[in-house]
């Protein structure tokens, strides 16, 4: 992993997973202690898309190493608002930094940033496409509730159409033999050339209208948000933004090793109602993107 970008979850091989898995449980269990590992190293944080979570823990992950950090959270406030290239801004920050992490509208312009810049370039989410760091997290996350990533029934609902993260998930998990059910509004399935990609690695999977069906036999269930910004038609997202949303109430009768995850931010979908009980997971699972970043920043850069 020393040096190399981080564009997409298939630029990682399973092997790199389980060592990213254990070098973030070494930073969990040592949260607290002051760490000097990135003294001297400064992280850039370019993103062109709102952000609270991945830039947040990222920066928070920089700086529980001794890092610094430098980047924008606005482009409205950088040379991009005269006019500046998305190469001419990465290849002149890539100057300033050790290691940039982007999060961009366009799909494909994480990995055109890693082609310009002359320091490694980590995908903080590029449109529609991929989130690997989302999915590292969340690997990281469903092992440390399950005990293993082998064997497990995942439950994706909402947004599979837009929703990179479950589209990131999918493939990761596809070296665990897992059983995929995917439930959503039909105008917003998951797209064929992912259930093509299932197929062609023997992978069970099957779509669903009813959540209330599937949720006995799951041991992750996955929601997303109705992405709004991802739809030109206004009318179209208000038609199904509301359609999945998980009560306390639909909780009973579901595996006790059953626990719900969610990249966040949630609108509606799921019911604060769930938050106090045991399978609600996904404040934790925030929290996991601090070490798994941790991990990740680490690795690139050679420290680990
Ligand atoms: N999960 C996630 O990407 O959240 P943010 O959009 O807040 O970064």
């Amino acid at each position: 992993m020393k040096n190399k970008s981080l564009i997409s979850i298939h630029d990682y091989s399973k092997e790199d997973y389980f060592k990213i898995i254990q070098v973030a449980s070494e930073f969990e269990k040592n949260a607290g202690q002051a760490s000097n590992l990135l003294a001297g190293k400064i992280v850039a944080t370019l993103f062109f898309e709102p952000s609270t979570r991945t830039r947040l823990s990222f920066e928070s992950a920089v700086q529980r190493l001794g890092g610094r950090i430098i980047g924008f959270s606005e482009a409205s406030s950088t040379s991009v608002a005269k006019g500046e290239s998305l190469k001419d801004t990465v290849k002149t920050v890539s100057q300033y930094s050790d290691l940039i992490v982007m999060r961009h509208p366009i799909e494909g312009s994480a990995r055109w940033a890693s082609e310009v810049a002359d320091v490694p370039v980590v995908n903080a989410g590029d449109g529609a496409n991929q989130h690997p760091t989302q999915c590292l997290l969340d690997l990281f996350t469903i092992n440390q509730t399950q005990g293993t990533l082998e064997n497990l029934t995942i439950t994706l609902v909402g947004d599979l159409k837009y929703g990179r993260t479950v589209h990131s998930l999918l493939q990761a998990m596809s070296y665990f033999n897992p059983k995929f059910r995917f439930v959503s509004p039909k105008e917003l399935k998951m797209p064929n050339e992912y259930k093509i990609f299932l197929d062609q690695n023997n992978i069970e999977w099957s779509e669903h209208e009813d959540l209330n069906l599937v949720l006995p036999e799951s041991d992750i269930v996955y929601v997303t948000r109705v992405q709004k910004e991802r739809f030109s038609d206004p009318i179209e997202y208000e038609r199904v933004k509301n359609a999945y949303v998980l009560h306390k109430s639909m909780l009973e009768g579901t595996k006790s090793n059953m626990r719900i995850l969610h990249p966040l931010p949630r609108v509606n979908e799921i019911n604060v109602d769930v938050d106090p009980t045991e399978k609600a997971y996904y404040f934790q699972q925030a929290l996991n993107g601090v070490y798994t970043r941790m991990a990740i920043i680490s690795l690139i850069l050679g420290l680990k």
